[in-house]
Order: structure tokens, then C-alpha cells, then sequence
């Protein structure tokens, strides 16, 4: 088959967050394509960028305090350990408010004006009268005209699951600033999809078979039909694709209309193009030139949930830009876990990629368990843990790993690293073995990697079946089996490579390993055709993978530690133990007037009470306040006194209760002590309670 020359790229994500699992799938499903197109000698250039723009990302860095270009740098920072973790090798990772997309995307809008596709229409929207700016819909809440739930998003509700304008909204108010939004007027800049051109277009592209799967393709028809719009009106075709967003916004200016921005779904896929020219142009080649030939093929690998941007906006801008329209839009559903518990990091049933990481769990049991579960329809797929260790351990370590690790030894030791040949019953063997390459290059290209998994799998079996009818661990014991020992073991490693060949795809760094432990070249599908041959001497063998143990699940699964939280100590001390209303009920606390005060000779600490509780009688208390009060600043105040305390014999007479004060619990770093006094109304005699 001559070269393919194959353009692929996996969705754009924003940049206002870490990769979540979700992101992690797709890339692994992609980058496996693509190591499985290279593998065939195809040449492929695999590119990603981050989404920058919208108004989600400029609100978010507002928030952070920082620029959205800081903001986003930031997020890209983070990408590095992620892709290098998973071994998903990208030739180049841009953003979408690199200059080439700038470039891109507004040279893409002139020639869709030029082309007679852009037309202006003035609408009335939301403004939020203190940010001063027009409101995205999830940006307005208020109570669903439908249910009357409180505080739902602008375009839907998420107790009643309608549907709606933002002006349904009953009481709707900004998200941003509370402020309750107007309605304004402002010209809006569409993308004409009603075009019978573009309707004529779409629905050939999409219907034809060529470029999605049959389940994308009857999912899309739908969208041509009759339809009933929120305000009950209905419509049929297609709707124009309002492209553009006022100032402030975080995007690219639309050219020739001051403080007009293009809406954010406008310019990311532009990215794709814009992260490859970027590549060619590090690599000194000519990116019109790489577009121009009509050989090149351009796969778009992206989740069920952006469809409609992906086959029917995109290949319409490509299509009335005078532009190559893609190959293939590669659609892949949802990642659950769990059995489909939605994902949440605080109920810790989320799979955190770089935790999954810092647990040291290898990253080729992802890849794996994914490859062995995705079969290129878009079908959510679940990460069920047991799934996940039954999975790796049987077939991975049980069924390929153990082929080497049952023959290698003896070939070493025995053989002194050279393989023998292989005779009639082992080149059955193999044959069987390179028979299966056509089917499961076509089930990696199908993107069936379930298919191609099981497949291997079976060889897999077969292999093993052969070791158990020969044991070579017997043979080794045996007088004057050598050659045989020799050619089982060999015919085994012989296969162990043509399986590596399979996997290799999916299993990136192991095959490495391989390569560096059979001496050879990096593994193509054309390497599958031959053997070995006797005489080849290989290196010595080290185990290539480990099990998955569950306390690695465990860990991974195990919801986030609390923080520790120092224990709050208020005043220097933590809270008393609790006590009812019955145990307070028995401190009698009244107000007092302090009638008299005086020093106590004789002690620098105590000053002397004289109070009045309304008893009709006085009372005297000492009190360790000399150090904050001269006397006569008290005298004459209302305070608390505790008047059931059992009365208590000082060296300077009968303290007969206590008056509230108020202290830290360190009283060297926090010196002073503070008299409670009442506020105004209060009398001699009152109850406190
Ligand atoms: O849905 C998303 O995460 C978008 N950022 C995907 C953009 S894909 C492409 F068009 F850039
Ligand atoms: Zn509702």
C-alpha cells in the first residue's frame, strides 16, 4: 500500500482546568490510531492545542486576578505530565490564541463574507448593567418558568430538564454581579447555514457514509427535520450559526467591526489547523502546500457531545472557505466509572489521571483496558476496577507476558541468547499468528481496539496451549531434548514478538522494552511478515510488567483525606466540652453595680467590690483586675456577678461571688483583662440567661 499522508487531531479542550480522565480516553484512543497508522509506515502529524477563548476562561481569570493569557498559559503548564504519563505523543501542542489561529480564523471569515455566508442581524440578549457586559446564557440564572425551581442556568433547568430562552427566566439575575440583566440590542454576525448550499452540502457529508459512523450519521439527520423551537414555533433545515460576541471577550477580533469578538466555537477549530501549521513551519515545510494535496487525509477524533459543531459548522466553514473538508470525524462516547456513577472528586469516584500517576500504576494498563473496551462506535464506556484487574492481570501478565517469561530463561542460559530453528508444528504456529496482521491492522484503523485486543488475545492463547502441550520445563530436564527445548523456546519468542508487533499501538513502552530485550529495530506491522530466524541471539529477559494489586485501586479510589484542620483554639484555648441548658441553668448570673471599689493593700493584683445585685443588701468580691482599672474608673458601672458561687475565704476576707471578666488563655502574650459590663437598661438584680 503506498504512504498514506494523514492529518489527526483529538478535541481541543479549554483551558480553564486540568485533564480530567475524560480528556485522557480520547487522547489514548487517538494516539493509538495514530502509533497504529505509523506503524503501517503511514506519515501522520498528531496535533492538539487548548481552547483559550470565551467568556468562561476571561471570568475565570478575572477571578484568579490574572490575565486571561497568564491564565491560560498557566493551565498549559500543566498538560506536560499528563500526555508524557500516558504516552501520548503529540508533534505539537499550541493554544488557539496563537498568532496563527489569529491569522487563520479571520482570513477563514473573509473568505466565507466573500463567499456570501455572513450576514448581519441585530438581537436583543441580557446585559448585565453593572459588569457592563452582554450575558452568556449560562451566565443568567433565575427561577424555571416551568417547574418555578430557584436558580437555574439561562438556557435549560436541571430539576425539570426544559429548555428555554433566558428571557423565559422569572426573576433571572446576573451570575456575575447579582444585578438583575436588561434586554439590549446589538448586531450579531451569522454564519448562513440556510443556505440551500450549505444544506444541500451538509446533508450529502453527512448522510454519505464516508465520513461518520452510521449512528452519528442517523443522529445528525434528525437535526435536519421538523423541529419545535422554545418559543413553540418550529423550524426545519438549518438554523444560521451566530458567530459572533461582544466586547468585553476573550477571542479574535472580527475583522472590520470594532468590539465585535468571534464567538469562541468559531476559532477552536481553526486551532487544529493553525497547531499544524505552527508544526510545519518549526519543520521549515509549507502548510498550504501540505493542505493543497488531495491525498492528505484529516481525522478529527472528538467526544458525542460536540457533533454538531464538528460535522456540520466545521466542514461548512472549510467547505464555503474554498478549504479541504475533513476525512473523518471520529466520534467516541462518554467515560464513566464505576458502573456509570457520574464522576465527582469529592465522593472519590472520579479516576484523577495524575493520581493514578503518583501511584506508580503503570500507564500502559490504561491504555490497555481502554483499547480492549473502545470498538469505535460512540458507546460510553465504564472503568469498573475488578474489570480493570481481572483485565490487565489475565490478559497482560497471564497471557503475553508469560510467553516470554516462560521461554526466555531457557534460551539464555541454555542457548546462550541464540534462537534455533523452528520446526513444523511452532511455523504452523506462527503462520496462524502473521495470518491474523491484516485483520487486526483493520481493526486499528476501524478504531475496533476491542476487536484487535481480542484477537490478540486469542493468539495469546494459542501460544500458551502450545508451551503447556510442549513444556519446556520438563524438555529441560530431559536427557537429549536440546533441540527441541531450543525450537519450543524459540518458536515461543519468535511469537512473543509477533504479538508485541500487535500491541504495540497500545502498549508503546513495553514494546520498546521488547525491542531492546530481542535486539531488534522498532517494530513495524511489516515486521510481522518474518521470523527472527535461527541463530538471532537475544539479551537477557526482565520482567516487563507488574500485576495490578487492588490496594493500588484502593488508593486510587480512596476519596481525598479531609484536610487537617488545626484544632481552632478561640482566645487560646479550645471550646469546653458541651453542657445542657440544665448545667448552665445552675450558674446564677445577675447584674451588679459596682457601689464601691477600692484598692486591696497589700496586693498589686485584686482591686475590692463593693456590689449591689438588688438583693437589698451589698456584697464583697475580690477581683484580679488592678492591673487594667484604676478604682474609680469602676465605680458606679453595672457588670456580671456570679452569684451562687459558694462564698470564699481570702487572705484578705470573704470573696462572696465573682464578676465576669475577660481573658486570653495566654496571658504573657496576650496580657489584659476586661470587666463585662451591660448594655444600657439593664438593672441590679437581673437574671442573665
Ligand atoms: O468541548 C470542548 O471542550 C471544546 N473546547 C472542544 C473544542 S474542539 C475544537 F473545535 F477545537
Ligand atoms: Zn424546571
Amino acid at each position: 500500500m503506498s504512504q498514506r499522508k494523514i492529518f489527526a487531531t483529538t478535541a481541543l479542550p479549554y483551558a480553564n482546568g486540568n485533564f480530567h480522565i475524560g480528556h485522557i480516553m480520547e487522547y489514548i484512543q487517538a494516539d493509538t490510531w495514530v502509533r497504529a497508522q505509523r506503524m503501517q509506515g503511514h506519515a501522520v502529524n498528531f496535533v492538539g492545542a487548548d481552547d483559550a477563548h470565551g467568556a468562561p476562561i476571561m471570568i475565570a481569570a478575572e477571578k484568579a486576578g490574572k490575565t486571561p493569557q497568564q491564565f491560560v498559559a498557566d493551565i498549559a503548564a500543566g498538560r506536560k505530565p499528563y500526555l508524557d504519563g500516558f504516552h501520548i505523543a503529540f508533534d505539537n501542542w499550541s493554544n488557539t490564541d496563537s498568532p496563527a489561529n489569529h491569522a487563520l480564523s479571520q482570513q477563514i471569515y473573509r473568505d466565507l463574507k466573500a463567499a456570501g455566508f455572513i450576514e448581519t442581524r441585530t438581537i436583543e440578549q441580557f446585559f448585565d448593567p453593572e459588569k457592563n457586559m452582554f450575558l452568556p446564557d449560562r451566565f443568567i440564572k433565575g427561577e424555571c418558568p416551568r417547574c418555578h425551581a430557584k436558580d437555574q442556568y439561562g438556557d435549560n433547568c436541571e430539576v425539570c430538564s426544559s429548555v428555554y430562552a433566558p428571557t423565559d427566566l422569572i426573576n433571572p439575575f446576573s451570575a456575575l454581579s447579582g444585578a438583575t440583566p436588561v434586554l439590549k440590542t446589538s448586531e450579531h454576525f451569522f454564519f448562513k447555514l440556510s443556505d440551500p448550499r450549505a444544506v444541500a452540502f451538509l446533508t450529502e457529508w453527512t448522510q454519505n457514509g464516508q465520513h461518520v459512523q452510521p449512528e452519528v450519521a442517523a443522529k445528525i439527520k434528525e437535526w435536519f427535520g421538523v423541529r419545535t423551537n422554545p418559543d413553540g414555533s418550529t423550524s426545519e433545515g438549518l438554523d444560521d450559526w451566530d458567530i459572533s460576541r461582544d466586547a468585553p471577550y476573550f477571542g479574535i477580533e472580527i475583522p472590520d467591526a470594532p468590539g465585535k469578538y468571534f464567538y469562541v466555537w468559531l476559532d477552536a477549530p481553526v486551532g487544529y489547523l493553525a497547531s499544524l501549521k505552527e508544526l510545519l513551519d518549526r519543520r521549515g515545510e509549507d502548510f498550504d502546500a501540505y493542505m493543497a494535496d488531495p491525498d492528505l487525509e484529516q481525522y478529527h477524533f472528538i467526544g458525542k457531545d460536540i457533533i454538531t459543531f464538528h460535522t456540520l459548522f466545521w466542514p461548512a466553514m472549510l467547505k464555503f472557505s474554498g478549504r479541504k473538508t475533513p476525512t473523518r470525524i471520529c466520534v467516541h462516547g462518554f467515560m464513566t466509572v464505576n458502573n456509570g456513577e457520574k464522576m465527582s472528586k469529592s465522593r472519590g469516584t472520579g479516576l484523577d489521571p495524575l493520581k493514578y500517576l503518583a501511584l506508580k500504576m503503570n500507564p500502559e494498563w490504561l491504555r490497555y483496558y481502554l483499547g480492549a473496551k473502545l470498538n469505535g462506535k460512540n458507546e460510553d464506556i465504564d472503568f469498573n476496577p475488578e474489570d480493570f484487574m481481572l483485565r490487565v492481570n489475565s490478559d497482560l501478565i497471564g497471557k503475553y507476558v508469560n510467553i516470554a517469561s516462560r521461554a526466555a530463561g531457557f534460551i539464555s542460559k541454555r542457548f546462550d541468547g541464540k534462537l534455533g530453528a523452528v520446526s513444523d508444528d511452532g511455523q504452523a504456529l506462527l503462520a496462524a499468528l502473521r495470518d491474523a496482521k491484516d485483520s487486526i491492522v483493520a481493526s486499528y484503523e476501524a478504531r475496533d481496539t476491542a476487536r484487535a485486543a481480542r484477537d490478540i488475545m486469542a493468539l495469546c492463547d494459542k501460544v500458551n496451549s502450545y508451551v503447556d502441550a510442549n513444556k519446556p520445563w520438563e524438555l529441560a530436564k530431559q536427557e537429549g531434548m536440546d533441540a527441541r527445548l531450543q525450537d519450543v523456546c524459540s518458536t515461543c519468542i519468535e511469537a512473543f514478538r509477533l504479538l508485541t508487533v500487535y500491541l504495540k499501538p497500545m502498549l508503546p513502552a513495553v514494546a520498546e522494552q521488547v525491542e531492546a530485550f530481542l535486539h531488534v529495530q522498532p517494530l513495524q506491522f511489516a515486521d510481522a511478515d518474518r521470523l527472527l530466524g535461527a541463530g538471532h541471539g537475544i539479551g537477557k529477559y526482565e520482567h516487563l510488567m507488574q500485576r495490578v494489586v487492588v490496594e493500588q485501586l484502593d488508593a486510587l479510589f480512596e476519596p481525598p483525606a479531609a484536610p487537617v484542620v488545626e484544632a481552632v483554639k478561640p482566645g487560646g484555648e479550645e471550646i469546653a466540652p458541651t453542657i445542657t441548658i440544665d448545667d448552665f441553668a445552675k450558674i446564677d448570673l445577675r447584674i451588679a453595680k459596682i457601689v464601691e471599689c477600692k484598692p486591696v493593700e497589700g496586693s498589686t493584683k485584686l482591686l475590692q467590690l463593693t456590689l449591689d445585685a438588688g438583693e437589698g443588701k451589698t456584697r464583697n468580691v475580690f477581683s484580679g483586675i488592678a492591673s487594667m482599672y484604676q478604682p474609680e474608673q469602676l465605680q458606679g458601672k453595672l457588670t456580671v456577678l456570679v452569684a451562687n458561687l459558694a462564698p470564699r475565704k481570702m487572705k484578705f476576707g470573704i470573696s462572696e461571688g465573682m464578676v465576669l471578666a475577660a481573658s486570653h488563655a495566654d496571658e504573657k502574650a496576650h496580657p489584659g483583662i476586661y470587666v463585662l459590663e451591660p448594655f444600657p437598661g439593664a438593672t441590679p438584680g437581673m437574671r442573665i440567661g
